[in-house]
């Protein structure tokens, strides 16, 4: 329905594959007498409904754009009748609750966890248990992947979900019904023919999809954030936040495994699995009914390779014995079930000496230390270095200097450090103390309030801040100046050539051509020179060139101001539309912008509070880089319609802005630079002679400030 889920309902098209039976729904529009309950009870029953299709089904009737504006409609009623909202309302789907404090809640029935096995000898010895037990060899076996997510019980009433609980101890955990609301697959109401018990509880595991994990990596990286360790403690770490919004954007899923209540009207857990998938629960379905031990084994082999192409990870297989009263009859030890085990893949892991841990040091100055190893092969690649996220994540692994530590590779593609081998350690060797102040400046680094993550402050100065910014500045995904490279970079840093990206704007060929570059090889320290050709500066000069024609929202990502990546950038972009409004907009302004929480807000008034900050947005600006944007709305006028348009120079009576959104409100193009499809050269004072003899070369219309509003006025 959202575009922003795209990604994740190309997951979903693997795993859903069910029945449904089609509602027709009413036009609101055509029934003006509904009562304000009616109206709200409609739109969420045919927003469920279309949700359903679409998660559960993968088809659509409506566009994305009909479903926003219905569920815009929904959101306004209940914003003036919240007594009417209920509880399954497609609004709680994008969350904005906040829960200060989870409440504690007791489960009816204990979540326990499973006895663990890791060989076919262990698993054998559970058979003989389970036959021993049950005194007959008359049992079957169902296998399930062991999700690696976080366990949930989710109760339902009446078909309605009532109350979201995570596993905590297994005795008792954290209602966090708010969040569990936001993971789509998750029904709010049950939609189905097929009947279902009034009450019932049903468990299961969420967990962050792989391609979900990776573009949240993704963006952190390109905001310049620490990147998140594995998917299943950014899930855990998420379903726990206080801030449902920011729960919804990260995506979640769910699958569900087990059936509990009175009445279920199931014999068996296949049955069980059955009924949850003709009820709308999004289980795997790759479980499979085993006839015995041997058919077990066949299914875990079968599935050591085929689940790395799962898109989320697994880690084991789940083995439960398949009737209930089976199951009820073998019961419980303390901790464990007796008719059910795991049995768990071995992670590809090794042990290596710590040689050292050094720190990058991030555009944003934030830091990551690294975990320099002696070099080890695991899975197939020799790993050198493995990431140690941060200082937290050093304390808790309580690293030496020297230690003989474990590293794994799962389903993962960074390879982590599992664990430290205490008997290896040397008597006196020294626990690692983190660096207090940045590698790189010397400046002594500072930790926020409630992050686990170390900065360095010093973003003025300290070289890889200075280097990283320009890098994300002309990176592919911002200004795409493809023809410059770190190197390159450095290079113009080093030289005085530039201080900031906005220097690049102002490079000459005279500058370029024939400039040398010294370049260190970082095995040998041999110094390697080398120079810029005539046809390498040319090419640069007009990769910068062409860069003042990428758009608004664009240029503000590449700005790198902290936590605004792409979307962000996006969703403000098409909210202000010009820097101008974003610059002197307010927190409470920015934070009403949707999906806009208040760390990016807070960030955004930090970032134009600075005066560099603004002087080097208005450099970028004499420039000629586009800090406006078209407003969405169609252009209500069409007297330019189909022309293209350049502006240049100063204007009396309008801003150069205002007399570009004129050209668009008009039905114009904008154009930053002169080319043979321009149509006007709009001139005000001030206009550089080489533009004024380009446009009179290419035969372009001229027009005054006052000739142009007199032809929009015409
Ligand atoms: S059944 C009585 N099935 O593994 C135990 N658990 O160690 C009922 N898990 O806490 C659990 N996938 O978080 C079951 N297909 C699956 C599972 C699964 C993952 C997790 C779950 C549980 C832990 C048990």
């Amino acid at each position: 329905m959202n575009p922003a889920l795209s990604k994740t309902r190309l997951i979903l098209v693997f795993w859903n594959r069910k029945s449904f039976e089609a509602k027709r729904f009413t036009d609101l529009t055509c029934m003006p007498d509904l009562t304000v309950k009616q109206q709200i009870d409609q739109l969420t029953d045919e927003l469920n409904y279309h949700s359903h299709i679409y998660y559960q089904e993968n088809r659509t009737e409506i566009s994305d754009y009909e479903f926003d504006m219905k569920l815009k409609e929904l959101e306004a009623l209940e914003k003036e009748h919240p007594d009417l909202k209920r509880e399954d309302s497609p609004s709680s789907r994008v969350g904005g609750t906040i829960t200060k404090e989870f409440e504690t809640i007791h489960h009816k029935y204990r979540m326990l966890s499973l006895g663990n096995t890791y060989s076919k000898e262990e698993l054998e010895d559970f058979d003989k248990r389970v036959a021993k037990g049950l005194g007959t060899d008359d049992y079957e076996y169902l296998c399930e992947l062991k999700f690696d997510g976080l366990a949930m019980s989710f109760t339902y009433e009446q078909g309605v979900l009532k109350q979201a609980v995570t596993r905590g101890d297994g005795v008792k955990g954290d209602n966090i019904t708010p969040n569990a609301k936001t993971i789509r697959t998750l029904p709010l109401k049950l939609n189905t023919k097929t009947p279902y018990p009034e009450n019932f509880e049903v468990r299961g595991e969420v967990f962050m999809p792989l391609p979900v994990f990776k573009a949240l990596n993704e963006q952190r990286e390109a905001q310049g954030e620490a990147q998140l360790a594995n998917p299943r403690n950014t899930a855990s770490g998420t379903m726990k936040m206080q801030d449902s919004s920011v729960v919804a954007v990260r995506k979640l899923d769910c699958h569900l495994y087990a059936l509990y209540g009175k009445n279920q009207g199931v014999e068996s857990h296949e049955e069980a699995l059955k009924s949850m998938e003709q009820w709308g629960f999004n289980v795997s379905p790759t479980y499979r009914k085993c006839k015995n031990i041997a058919e077990v084994i066949t299914y875990i082999e079968e599935w050591e390779m085929k689940r790395l192409e799962l898109p989320l990870e697994t880690d084991g297989i789940v083995i439960k014995v398949n009737r209930i009263d089976q199951q009820d009859e073998l019961g419980f030890t303390a901790k464990n079930p007796r008719w059910a085990i795991s049995y768990k893949y071995k992670a590809e892991n090794a042990a290596t000496e710590l040689l050292d841990i050094t720190y990058q040091v991030g555009r944003t100055g934030a830091i990551t230390p690294v975990a320099e190893l002696s070099p080890v092969l695991l899975a197939g690649t020799t790993v050198k270095r493995a990431s140690l996220h941060n200082a937290n994540e050093i304390e808790r692994l309580g690293l030496h200097e020297g230690d003989t530590v474990f590293v794994e590779k799962g389903g993962e593609i960074i390879p982590k450090v599992t664990g430290v081998n205490l008997p290896a350690r040397k008597p006196d060797a020294p626990k690692i103390t983190y660096i207090t102040h940045c590698p790189e400046c010397g400046t002594e680094l500072v930790r926020h309030e409630n992050e686990a993550v170390h900065y360095c402050p010093n973003d003025e100065t300290c070289p890889p801040q200075v280097l990283g910014r320009i890098e994300h500045f002309i990176s592919r995904n911002a200004m795409a100046i493809e023809t410059l490279g770190p190197r390159t970079i450095k290079g113009f840093l080093q030289k005085g050539l530039i201080e900031d990206f906005s220097g690049l704007y102002s490079l000459t060929f005279e500058q370029l051509n024939g400039l040398v570059f010294e370049d260190e090889d970082k095995q040998t320290g041999e110094i390697k020179k080398r120079s810029v050709k005539e046809k390498t500066a040319l090419n640069i000069l007009e990769s910068i060139e062409k860069s003042k024609e990428v758009p608004f929202k664009t240029v503000l990502f590449a700005l790198g101001i902290r936590f605004v990546g792409k979307t962000v950038a996006e969703k403000l972009a098409d909210h202000f539309q010009r820097i101008e409004s974003l610059a002197e907009a307010s927190f409470e302004t920015i934070v009403e912008v949707h999906e806009i929480g208040e760390r990016i807000a807070e960030s955004v008034v930090e970032y134009f509070s600075i005066e560099k900050n603004r002087a080097l947005v208005q450099r970028l600006q004499d420039s000629g880089l586009q800090f406006y944007q078209e407003a969405k709305q169609e252009a209500t006028g069409t007297s330019l319609s189909g022309l293209s348009i350049v502006v240049s120079g100063i204007f009396e009576s309008v801003s150069r802005d205002e007399l570009k959104s004129l050209i668009l409100e008009n039905g114009g193009k904008v154009a930053s630079s002169l080319s043979n499809k321009t149509d006007y050269l709009v001139a005000g004072d001030n206009m550089g002679p080489a533009k004024k003899d380009k446009a009179e070369k290419l035969g372009i219309k001229m027009l005054s400030e006052q000739e142009f509003l007199n032809l929009i006025n015409s």
